[in-house]
This record gives structure tokens, sequence and C-alpha cells, in this order.
């Protein structure tokens, strides 16, 4: 038997025992005639003390160990004289008496310890030592019992988990696919699913009625903290439901995952908000409502004083920093290069400090008359020792775009983004299209299968950019995490859909042909959503990046660095495969 117990264990009522545990060695101290050793497993440490009075050759084998072997130690469990009350088998440590190496290790290339010293690169190289460090381990269990109570919530409430191909056609999200070769059918590929959003909505042809999955989906995008190229949907679907019926299901389901992993009671219903109004006052399709700093417009307030750049703008707003009026010149000069760096792309920031007479001071005083200022800060409803921000711009849309990277910013430097703070929030009534300048078409905003809101479809022929889709998000602390729409089942208008969308009958009948056809068959109502598992995991542990809790995740160029892929293919099967690789002469290594 390797071990009786693990090395997280053992408490003082175990003191006298007999007992085996096997691990890692973390670190080796001597000290006088004693050797310590921590030995680890996934449940924890466990102290080994060795004295050489008692046995010198055991403790000589013990001052050999490197960090990092594995090791088994038989001995008696002895409540420790000097207590360490940062772990839980602090009290304890074991009196070894026979050890035995299991195996040896190199000396590995960071410290496998909380505060480790390796950097990300060769932390991603060498993933599953990585995956030894507690703080690391700890993302994976919380994953692991998050799929649990997904799954414990979903069967209680009927869903079935079932499973959809890997291998399929095109599945538009508005991502690009992975491709794969089929050797059986040259010159053809299969696409990995961006999401099995087609295959749940034939699940529900076929009568499942309530279906779930948590499943691998594939986007080929630009990277950012909360995307990888794969990552876990849990995607669910529902037959005879009503966007309502959809968002009491997983709000349920939500506020399930907070008591249970987080135990946190959410006991009233999230906050909804329509789309447009979180785009007017957040600038935002995801708003951070942890704190407020709600935009306010100042086009009525502002113009026609003379000061060009706001006299010519399409939209002048701000932001008020409650109590934030103490910033220095300099940590205003630092907001401006923020507002101005190209990703954010903002022409210059002003500001108006509220003082202690309630008096209004701005960087446009020249401009302004002390009762236009008034009449701002009463905008604002702006108190003594407030900040005022304010960008304006040429486009309205871009610039409210850029006023939220402000407020989240102010939010940062002001500490109102609590990760011990969870603000839940729908965000309904998507606009059904969205103009895409780079296809020169409407786009679907969430895709092509949500039903447009009923009242609107009489637009879908006259102005189809002011149709709202039955289509949802959940937002969580500024995060999407998660989304779904009510489904199109009736064959026509979704032939309607795709004309909208620019497909010609025939290419909507080549790739969408068999869902339509399903739709011929009796196609129940129904809808669904789809959670990222992700970044549920990654709200919940409070971690900044996606990749913290998946095992192995890719890194910001889509690489993975542990297994070096992508990786180009042997001669002999791009033969079988019927390819021949001809690089552009850009691509060309
Ligand atoms: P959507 O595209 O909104 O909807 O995706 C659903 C949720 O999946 C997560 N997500 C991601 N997580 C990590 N990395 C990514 N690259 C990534 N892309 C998306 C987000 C998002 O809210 N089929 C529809 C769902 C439906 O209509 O039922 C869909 O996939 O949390």
């Amino acid at each position: 038997m390797y071990r009786t117990h693990t090395c997280g264990e053992l408490r003082l009522s175990d003191v006298n025992k007999d007992v085996t545990l096997s691990g890692w060695v973390q670190r080796t101290r001597k000290m006088g005639g004693m050797t310590f050793v921590d030995l680890r497993d996934r449940y924890g440490i466990t102290q080994l003390v060795f004295n050489e009075g008692d046995d010198a050759a055991l403790c000589e084998q013990a001052n050999k160990l490197g960090r990092e072997y594995v090791v088994q130690a038989k001995g008696r469990v002895c409540e420790r004289s000097s207590k360490n009350s940062h772990i839980p088998t602090g009290d304890i440590e074991i009196a070894v008496t026979g050890l035995t190496v299991l195996n040896t290790s190199l000396t590995p290339p960071f410290t496998i310890e909380d505060n480790t010293d390796g950097g990300d690169d060769i932390r991603m190289k060498f993933r599953y030592l990585d995956l030894r460090r507690a703080a690391v381990r700890k993302n994976l269990e919380l994953r692991h019992r998050m799929t649990m109570e997904v799954r414990r919530y979903l069967d209680s409430q009927g869903f079935l988990e079932i499973e959809t191909p890997m291998l399929v056609g095109s599945t538009p999200e508005g991502a690009r696919d992975f491709v794969v070769p089929s050797r059986m059918n040259p010159g053809q590929f299969y696409a990995l699913p961006q999401s099995p959003q087609t295959l749940k909505q034939l699940l529900m042809v076929s009568g499942m009625d309530r279906y779930f999955q948590i499943v691998k989906c594939f986007r080929d995008e630009d990277l950012r903290a909360d995307r990888q190229p794969e990552f876990t949907q849990i995607d669910c679907e529902m037959s005879f439901v009503e966007q309502e019926d959809i968002i009491q299901m997983f709000e349920g389901m939500a506020k399930h995952l907070f008591k249970e992993l987080r135990g946190v009671e959410l006991a009233e219903p999230f906050q909804r908000m329509p789309w447009s109004e979180a785009m007017k006052y957040y600038g935002s399709d995801k708003p951070d409502l942890r704190f407020g700093m709600k935009f306010v417009e100042l086009m009525n307030v502002l113009k026609g004083y003379g000061f060009s750049v706001f006299d010519n703008a399409a939209y002048i707003g701000g932001i008020c920093a409650e109590g934030a009026a103490h910033y220095t010149r300099k940590q205003i000069d630092q907001l401006t290069d923020f507002v101005k760096k190209p990703q954010i792309g903002a022409k210059g920031l002003v500001y108006a400090r509220v003082e202690a007479d309630g008096n209004v001071k701005s960087s446009v005083d020249k401009f302004y008359p002390q009762e236009a200022l008034q009449r701002m800060k009463e905008a604002f409803g702006a108190h003594p020792g407030d900040l005022i921000l304010i960008l304006s711009g040429d486009d309205a849309m871009k610039t409210r775009k850029q006023l939220c990277e402000l407020r989240l910013e102010m939010g940062n430097q002001l500490g109102l983004r609590d990760k011990n703070k969870f603000a839940c929030l729908w965000v309904v009534d998507f606009p059904m299209f969205e103009w895409s300048e780079e296809e020169g078409r409407l786009m679907a905003m969430h895709h092509p299968f949500t039903h447009p809101k009923s009242e609107d479809i009489p637009m879908l022929d006259t102005h189809p950019e002011d149709v709202r889709a039955d289509a949802y998000d959940m937002v969580v602390n500024g995060v999407e995490v998660g989304g779904g729409s009510i489904r199109i089942h009736d064959p026509e208008l979704q032939a309607k859909m795709f004309e909208i969308l620019g497909f010609t009958p025939e290419r909507a009948q080549e790739q969408f042909g068999f869902l339509m056809n399903a739709f011929k068959y009796g196609a129940p109502p129904h809808g669904g959503l789809a959670y990222g598992l992700d970044r549920w995991v990654s709200l919940f542990a409070g971690l900044d990046s996606i990749r913290d809790c998946i095992a192995f995740p890719k890194n910001n160029s889509g690489r993975d660095v542990m297994l070096d892929a992508p990786a180009p293919l042997e001669q002999a099967q791009l033969d079988e495969l019927n390819l021949v690789v001809a690089l552009k002469d850009e691509k060309k290594g």
C-alpha cells in the first residue's frame, strides 16, 4: 500500500497512529541533528521529521532528497513542539521510521510554491509542474465543483446531457472556423464547432425538450484575457419556452452556483437593462454595475460657448467620480494619456473639479461662465469634492466606448471594482442586426437563428437595422458570462433572415438546408443560452485571465508552448490527406 493517508489529512486526533504517506518533496531543512521535509500532494503538506540521534542512516537518506523527489514515508504521528497555524496539518508531524524514494526529479525550472519565481512563459512550458502549485490547482478544483453543481442543477430540472459531434460543418457564431482536413474526402474539410448551436436546435426538433452539454467550442479569433481559441460552454436549449422562462431557469442556475461555490445568497431578481440603455449610459453591452458613474450627456449644456471642440462634436458626455477632486494635475495628465492611447483613441480629456464652496473649476474655464459650469454640475448631481471627466467626439458610439474605458479605469483607480462584490445583470432587447463595415452588409448580432421581437417583424422589410431580437446576455461585473436567444422555428422566417443577411437562396440551402428542412417536420418553439464556463470559474476564483482556470491553455498567439502546437505536418501525413502546403509569400518562415 503506497499510503494510508493523504498529506492534507492528519490532525492532533491522529497522534500516535502509525501511518504511511506518499508525495513530492517540497523542501528539506536541516537544523542541527534534525532534518525536516515538507511532503506535498494534492491535498496538502505534512512535515516529516528525521532525527540523527535515532537513526543516522535514515537521516542521511533524507538529507539527500532533492526538490520534487517522489517518496514514501512510514512513521508515527507526533504533536509538533512549534506549530504552524498557516496549514491545516500544522499541529502534527511524522517521526519517520522508513523512507523509500519512488522516483527522483531533475531540479524544477521554477520553485513550486505559491510565490513562485517562475515567469509566465516558463510556467506554461512546464504547465504540469505549475499545476502542482496549490494556487493553480485550486482553480481546477473549483472548476470541477462548478461542473458538478451545473449537472446537479440541470438534472434536477429535467435536462438531458447529450453529446454532439466535434467534426461538423461551419456553425456561424461570428468568428473564423478551425478546420480539419478529411482523408476520406480529398479536398474537403470539417469545421470544429464554434458552438453546438444548430445541433441543439435539431435536438429540439427531435423532441428532447431540455438539453445541455458541457462542451468544447472552437473559435479562431483574436485572443484577450477572457478569450481562448478553445473554451468550454455550458450549452443549453429548451422547447416550448419564451424569453422569460429561459431567464428564470438560468438566473436560478446562476443563483445556485453563487450559493454553492461562493456562499453568496442573491435573493433579489437580477437587474435587467435594454441594450440601448446599456450603450447610452455605460457605452458597453456589458456594463460593470459594481459602481455608478453613469454617463451624463452634455450636448445641451456645453454647446454654443465658442469652445470649438465641443461646438463641433456629435457627442459630449462625462462621468462624475465622487470624491476624486483631490486628483493632482499629474494624475489627470496620466488619465489624458490613458484615453489618448491608440487602443482607446480619444483626442483629449476635459476635467472639472467641484470645490469645497460649490464652485466649479475646469480645464476650459476660459470658455464657460460659472453659471454654465453650475448647470453642468447639476446635470451630474455633483457635490463638493467630486471630479467630472468629459469626452467628446464626432462619432457618438465611438466616444461612448472611449468614455466606457475611462469609467472602468476610474473604477479601478478608486477601488470600486471589488472582486468579492457581484453585480449581476441581464442585458435584453439587443438589436437583431449590426452593420459590418468589413463585409459591407448587415450581420446578425447574436446569430442568424435568433428570433426577432414579434412586434418588430413588420420592420424587417423596411428598417431592418431597427429590429430588436429576443436575445439576452448575462453580465456579471462587466463580464459577459452567457448569452442566448429565442430561435426562429418557422422555415419561412428563417429563409427571410438569411436573405436579409445577404445569402442567396441557393447558398442558404447549401449551408443551412439541413436546419430549414428539419423545421418543416414540426419544430417546436424553442430557445436557449450558453454560459461560458471558463469565465464563470475565473469570476468565482477572482482571476484576471481565464487561462488560469484551464489546465492546458494556449498563449496569446494561440500556441500551446508545452506541446509546441501548432506545427507543420510530416510530408507523409500531408500526402495521406491529399494536401499541398503553399504558403503566401509573407507567411513563409
Ligand atoms: P455566445 O457566442 O454568446 O453564444 O457564447 C456564449 C458564451 O460563451 C463564452 N465565450 C467565450 N469564452 C471564452 N473564450 C471565448 N473565445 C468565448 N467566446 C464565447 C461567453 C459567452 O457569453 N450558441 C450561442 C448561445 C445560444 O444562443 O444559446 C453562443 O455560442 O461567456
